[in-house]
């Protein structure tokens, strides 16, 4: 299958590392700052000797290399700096989005999208809006990553092996995420059960904090190896029609009470995009969370009505 990644920065050149090292054969860069993707693809070329695989890789400033391609995962952007939310981003980014969008839409009308330029959630949208693809297979990267970044938190604390733990992270990707403490699993225990509250918020607040503190010690630039592997991730499960369960910014209509939304779930995941949405059974205080973040999301999602960069009305 062919899989083209826009935008060959830190997180776009890290996962078609990942790809091209997991055996993905047909892989595509596209970047609009000359050079950087054909730089990248030449360097990554020059790797295939030693990982043993005989990937092809393109690299290019011009969408049309798209075409055709299977998979597309959307890098490109302004990454947050220090201080800056992933909100902050959203004008300069919604009209970098909007355009590629459009250039799926043309060139690669058959692809699944993974969307992981932030602020995540709106901008899942505006490409669900702009390429008026099913839902099924458009949806964000973010939930997963946040997930593991929860499990990286609770192993530490416990000294526990990660691969014990199965963590739930929902909601936006961004400070109203929320880590659910009562659904996460250590050793088939709820975490609430092996941890006290006083020990688990610390967890829940790191995981939310996480993004920033990275971006805090780099001084430019986010968080780029994690976010990577979340991606393949992703890739691996689609790719293989694994039909598992995994954290994604996906679009919901009644489920969960929110509608006309992109926002953190968990979904069913297999060769053509997203199976199933999976409703846990939030109490009323996680639910109200939940709310609290799909409302803040609907915010920005107005704001590109608003801006004009989506047509039309917001409908609620
Ligand atoms: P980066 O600055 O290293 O790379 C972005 C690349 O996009 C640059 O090479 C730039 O030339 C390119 N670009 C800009 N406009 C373009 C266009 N119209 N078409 C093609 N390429 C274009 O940034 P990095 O670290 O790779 O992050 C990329 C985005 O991913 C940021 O918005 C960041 O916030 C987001 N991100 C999201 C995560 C998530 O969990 N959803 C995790 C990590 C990053
Ligand atoms: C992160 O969570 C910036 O969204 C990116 O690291």
């Amino acid at each position: 299958m062919k899989i083209s990644i826009i935008g060959a920065g830190n997180v776009g050149a890290m996962t078609a590392m990942h790809l091209c090292n997991m055996g993905f054969e047909n892989i595509v860069l596209v970047d609009t700052k000359p050079g950087r993707a054909l730089g990248c693809a030449s360097d990554l070329s020059d790797a295939r000797f030693i990982f043993r695989r005989n990937y092809h890789i393109e690299g290019s400033q011009d969408f049309r290399q798209i075409k055709n391609s299977g998979m597309i995962i959307i890098t490109a952007g302004i990454a947050r700096q220090p201080g800056m939310s992933r909100q902050d981003l959203l004008t300069t980014n919604s009209r970098i989005i909007k355009d590629i969008s459009t250039q799926i839409k043309q060139f690669a009308s058959a692809a699944i999208v993974i969307v992981v330029t932030n602020p995540l959630d709106p901008l899942t949208y505006l490409v669900l809006r702009i390429t008026g693809f099913s839902a099924s297979r458009v949806f964000g990267m973010g939930p997963s990553l946040d997930s593991s970044r929860f499990a990286n938190q609770i192993s530490e604390e416990l000294s526990l092996d990660v691969n014990k733990i199965e963590p739930y992270v929902i909601g936006g990707h961004g400070k109203d995420m929320l880590p659910l403490a009562r659904f996460t699993k250590t050793e088939d225990q709820s975490l609430n059960e092996v941890l006290s509250q006083e020990k688990v918020s610390p967890l829940i607040e790191g995981t939310i904090q996480r993004g920033a503190q990275i971006v805090s010690l780099y001084g430019s630039g986010s968080a780029y190896f994690a976010p990577s592997a979340a991606i393949a991730q992703i890739v691996k499960i689609i790719a293989e029609d694994k039909k598992e369960i995994i954290g994604l910014s996906a679009y919901l209509n009644r489920k969960y009470g929110v509608a006309d939304v992109c926002i953190g779930v968990p979904c069913r995941l297999g060769r053509d995009g997203i199976i199933e949405i999976i409703e846990l059974e939030l109490n009323e205080e996680e639910k109200s969370a939940f709310l609290k973040s799909a409302r803040s999301i609907k915010d920005q999602i107005n704001q590109l009505y608003k801006e004009d960069v989506i047509k039309g009305t917001s409908s609620h």
